[in-house]
C-alpha cells in the first residue's frame, strides 16, 4: 500500500476533551476545554496550555479539577473552549455548570458532568521556544457518580465521554470495549 508523508500535526487519536476547572483569587469559577493533555504516569496528568485564565488561576491556586466532557455536555464543553472568562464572567453558569468546591482541592467540581478528578499542580514551566506553559498535576482524589460506576469500578460506557480528533477539529464518542489489557498479547506467547 502506497504511503503519504502528510508533514507535522498534532493527530494523536484519541485526543482527550479535558475540561480544566479552577478558581480565581476571588473564587469565581472557571472552566476551560483542553485537548493537549493526558495520563503521564500513574497518578500524574500533564497538560500544555497557553494563557488563559486558567493559566493565571493554576499560578495562584496551584489546584485544579479535569472533568471529561460527554456526549450529553458537547455543546457547554466546546463553548468553554472558545470562551475566555477573562471576557465572560459568566462563562460557567452560561455554560449551564453549576459547581461545588472539591474537598480536596481549592477548585470547582461540575455537578453535571459524571466524573472528575481532583488534581495538585507539581510543577509549571514555560517552553522558551513557544511560551507555552507545561503543567503537571497529581491526582489526588476521582470523584465518580453512582449512574457511572458498574461492581464499584468507573465504567466508560456510562460516562459516554467525547474524544479530540485533531486531524479534523472534530470530536468522537467511544465505541465498545473490545478486550482486556495485558491479556489478549498472550495468544501470542509461547
Ligand atoms: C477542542 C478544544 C481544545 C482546546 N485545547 C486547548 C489546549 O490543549 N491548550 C490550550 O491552551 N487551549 C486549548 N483550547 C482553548 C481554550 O479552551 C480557550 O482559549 C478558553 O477560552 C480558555 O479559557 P479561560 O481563558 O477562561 O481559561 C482548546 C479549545 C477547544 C475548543
Amino acid at each position: 500500500m502506497a504511503k503519504k508523508d502528510l508533514g507535522a500535526s498534532g493527530i494523536i487519536f484519541p485526543g482527550a476533551v479535558l475540561l480544566i476547572g479552577t478558581y480565581d483569587e476571588n473564587g469565581n469559577p472557571d472552566v476551560m476545554n483542553a485537548a493537549w493533555g493526558g495520563q503521564c504516569g500513574p497518578k500524574h496528568i500533564a497538560m500544555n496550555l497557553s494563557q488563559h485564565q486558567t493559566t493565571e488561576n493554576l499560578e495562584k491556586k496551584n489546584a485544579f479539577t479535569i472533568a471529561f466532557g460527554t456526549v450529553e455536555s458537547l455543546v457547554a464543553s466546546d463553548y468553554v473552549g472558545m470562551v475566555s472568562a477573562k471576557k465572560e464572567p459568566e462563562k460557567v453558569k452560561k455554560a449551564g455548570f453549576t459547581v461545588t468546591k472539591g474537598k480536596n482541592v481549592d477548585a470547582p467540581v461540575i455537578s453535571e458532568l459524571p466524573l472528575s478528578l481532583e488534581c495538585k499542580v507539581v510543577s509549571m514551566g514555560k517552553d522558551p521556544a513557544t511560551g507555552e506553559i507545561r503543567v503537571v498535576g497529581e491526582i489526588v482524589n476521582v470523584i465518580a457518580d453512582d449512574c457511572v460506576l458498574t461492581d464499584g469500578k468507573v465504567d466508560m460506557g456510562k460516562v459516554n465521554p467525547i474524544v479530540f480528533d485533531g486531524s479534523s477539529a472534530g470530536y468522537w464518542a467511544i465505541g465498545k470495549r473490545v478486550g482486556n489489557a495485558f491479556h489478549e498479547g498472550a495468544a501470542l506467547i509461547k
